[in-house]
């Protein structure tokens, strides 16, 4: 078999809020798809990005009273720990504010204008005054037209039901400011998508997507394309269009382009990846994107339509799944069922999710819902009640009669026959992302191994005189049964997998073990690979959520804003307090009590002395502090002082200096180094 080359996509998520289980669902199905294809033998890259554009995250960011770019690498910290810890590992994860994306952005554009896909006309658009801004749809809100309910958005009423523009609400306001938008025009740009129809009906029926999905986006294509209105005005916070100042691209026109640019990032610095491989049009590489059913258009229309007006390969497929639902209803705010990553994470183990998840995905378009009970239910059963116990119904005799070594035959082959045939058809299964039934077809098998060890109950041989080769026999088959499944759990239960492989005393497995046995082996202790989940957790989980929310919304508080009061003394004037940082930032910087053993002056160095510092390290330090305006080198020989320790060493004309000393005032004479109080010793971290 010849190793695939994929790259495989989740949607990029809008960087204006946490992560909630709703988006967990299609980055957990991703993460399951790509470790399979990994484990399979496949080589496969997952790429991901911060969707940071547009005005949801600009005006995300002013209510905070940070800027986009602010607000985007606090959620980005957030988001990276989030995922790591739902166990969901990309190879990149970038930023669609970023140069790369930038760069192929703005080529994209200059190219499809070059081939004529580019239009441009003026429209009337409703403007906030107060504001300066044009408002889109969903920025307007107003009296319903038909049965007059108020604070309604642009598009669609909540109470009624009705849809309409938003220029027929009654009283319309903009949901920014408050103020009355008036109309006002503007020059947009369009992206001609009407140009790709005839590929567009082709592609669509091509295998890439779904016949369910080729046929809601059939309604589009027969009722004509319409252009695409791919600019948005100053104020945007996005990448301006090149040559036409003070227009940016919307953000759904970078955004994908951003699967590319976070691609680039990583081939910038992996040698086996290379960008043209697998984007230049006659690529024999896999792109697959992974999306929900809202971005459909964006992802089968606009997306194959871009690349091919570019002569860029376009993707071999998009897999669409459908919303998730908890409980049976929206996630709702009130009710605690929307309910954070984090929020999770504070009270359940990540793989219960991956598995409860597993089990329900299926490759069509269909909502899955977040059945709390179900949930405690099916892991308990599933994979506490049946894989877990197989293990360690059989572990503890191995461990205390034969020394941890398994047995040196296997007394059922037909069975373990059986799963290694059934294997064949689960990588199917995952292969088309039919995980509920792969996890059904795995928790069968588990059923198989227990009625097994049901029927020749090792506990009523272990008490049998001359019986010790067939307890041996039968507890080193279970572990052998055991060792399979895991095998086939593996894409959705790493860190179980890898507690398994701990005591299976094992190299990482992959998939073409399952062809093997573990005969003549010696494995470690057993220790318990997963609790059951407790309901009370679960409980707690959606209290939690009901708080979590309320403060969600809430702008950052005033004593977390910067710092904005006028400056009151000579030197805040002369330098205002810098940015806001948080504490991941300070805690960058690591800062030290050292001890300075030697201070001297240099020969030609006018302000420079070298001083030698010691934390406690093999070596002192050599550092140069341009302080010889104000110190003599004999007063500082055997004084205490604080240092940056990690500061990257810089070359100087006279030697490299190690670090820095912290010193305020304005220079000259006036010049004063930190100095702890008495106690401090060299080596303290300060904090
Ligand atoms: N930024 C766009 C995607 C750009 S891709 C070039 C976006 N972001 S999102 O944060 O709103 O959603 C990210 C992904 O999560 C989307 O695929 C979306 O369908 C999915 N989900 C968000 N909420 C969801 C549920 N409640 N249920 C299932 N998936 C959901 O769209
Ligand atoms: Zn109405």
């Amino acid at each position: 078999m010849s190793q695939r080359k994929i790259l495989v996509t989740s949607a990029l998520p809008y960087a204006n809020g946490p992560l909630h289980m709703g988006h967990l669902v299609e980055y957990i199905q991703t993460d399951i798809w790509v470790r399979f294809q990994k484990l399979f033998g496949n080589q496969c890259t997952y790429v991901c990005a911060d969707d940071a554009h547009g005005t949801a995250i600009s005006l995300h960011a002013e209510k905070q009273g940070i800027t986009p770019e602010e607000s985007v690498a606090l959620i980005n910290k957030e988001r990276i720990r989030d995922f790591g810890d739902f166990l969901v590992e990309f190879d990149n994860y970038h930023s669609t504010h970023s140069e790369e994306n930038r760069k192929l952005s703005e080529a994209i554009y200059l190219k499809l204008k070059e081939n004529g896909h580019i239009a441009s006309r003026n429209i009337t658009q409703a403007f906030d005054p107060e504001k300066q801004m044009f408002l889109a749809d969903r920025y307007i809100k107003g009296e319903c037209p038909k049965c007059g309910a108020d604070d309604q958005y642009g598009d669609n009423c909540e109470q009624c039901g009705a849809t309409y523009s938003p220029t027929d609400l009654k009283n319309p306001r903009s949901a920014i400011s408050g103020a009355v938008p008036i109309e006002k025009e503007s020059e947009h740009f369009f992206f001609k998508l009407s140009d790709f129809d005839g590929f567009l009906k082709e592609w669509t029926r091509s295998g890439t997507i779904s016949d369910e999905i080729a046929n809601k986006l059939a309604e589009w294509l027969d009722s004509g394309l319409q252009d695409w209105d791919i600019s948005r005005d100053a104020p945007y916070f996005g990448f301006e269009i090149p040559g036409e100042p003070g227009k940016f691209f919307y953000v759904w026109l970078d955004a994908p382009i951003g699967y590319m640019a976070s691609f680039e990032n990583l081939c910038q610095r992996r040698d086996d990846l290379n960008f043209d491989d697998y984007w230049k049009k006659d690529s024999d590489c896999e792109v697959h994107h992974f999306i929900g059913k809202d971005i459909v258009n964006f992802h089968c229309l606009f997306w194959p339509a871009m690349l091919n007006g570019t002569d860029y390969r376009t993707p071999t497929s998009v897999n669409v799944h459908g919303y998730l639902t908890v409980n049976g209803e929206k996630m709702s705010k009130s009710r605690g069922t929307f309910i954070t990553a984090r929020t999770y994470l504070e009270h359940l183990d990540p793989e219960y999710l991956r598995y409860y998840y597993a089990a329900k995905l299926s490759s069509r378009i269909d909502d899955l819902d977040l059945n709390t009970e179900d949930l405690v239910q099916r892991v308990n059963s599933d994979l506490v009640g049946k894989v877990v116990n197989i293990a360690s119904r059989n572990a503890g005799f191995i461990k205390k009669r034969y020394g941890g070594k398994l047995s040196a035959s296997n007394m059922i082959p037909d069975l373990t026959a059986d799963f290694q045939a059934t294997g064949k058809h689960i990588a199917e299964l995952y292969e088309g992302r039919e995980f509920g039934k792969a996890m059904r077809e795995i928790m069968a098998l588990a059923d198989k191994a227990n009625a097994w060890i049901d029927e020749v109950k090792p506990w009523v041989v272990a008490k049998e005189e001359g019986k010790d080769q067939e307890l041996h026999d039968i507890c080193s088959a279970g572990i052998n049964l055991f060792r399979l499944l895991m095998i086939y759990l593996k894409p959705v239960l790493p860190a179980m997998a890898t507690k398994a492989e701990a005591f299976m005393n094992v190299e990482p497995m992959i998939w073409t073990d399952s062809q093997t046995l573990l005969l003549d082996h010696e494995v470690n202790k057993f220790k318990p690979l997963m609790t059951r989940v407790e309901s009370d957790k679960v409980e707690a989980m959606i209290e939690a959520s009901k708080e979590v929310l309320a403060k969600l919304s809430e702008p950052i508080q005033p004593e977390q804003k910067p710092a904005k009061t006028a400056a009151s003394n000579e030197w805040l004037e002369k330098e205002p307090v810098a940015e806001q940082i948080n504490f991941d930032d300070f805690a960058k910087v690591d800062l030290r009590i050292a001890k300075i053993v030697n201070a001297e002056h240099i020969e030609g160095a006018g302000k420079l002395l070298r001083l030698t510092l010691d934390i406690g390290e093999a070596e002192p330090r050599n550092i140069f502090a341009g302080i010889k305006s104000a110190y003599s080198p004999e007063a500082l020989t055997g004084k205490y002082t604080v240092m940056v320790a990690n500061l990257a060493p810089r070359k100087m004309k006279f030697g490299v200096s190690e670090g820095m000393v912290l010193a305020a005032g304005p220079g000259g004479k006036d010049l004063w180094i930190l100095e702890p109080h008495e106690g401090a010793q060299p080596g303290m971290r300060v904090m």
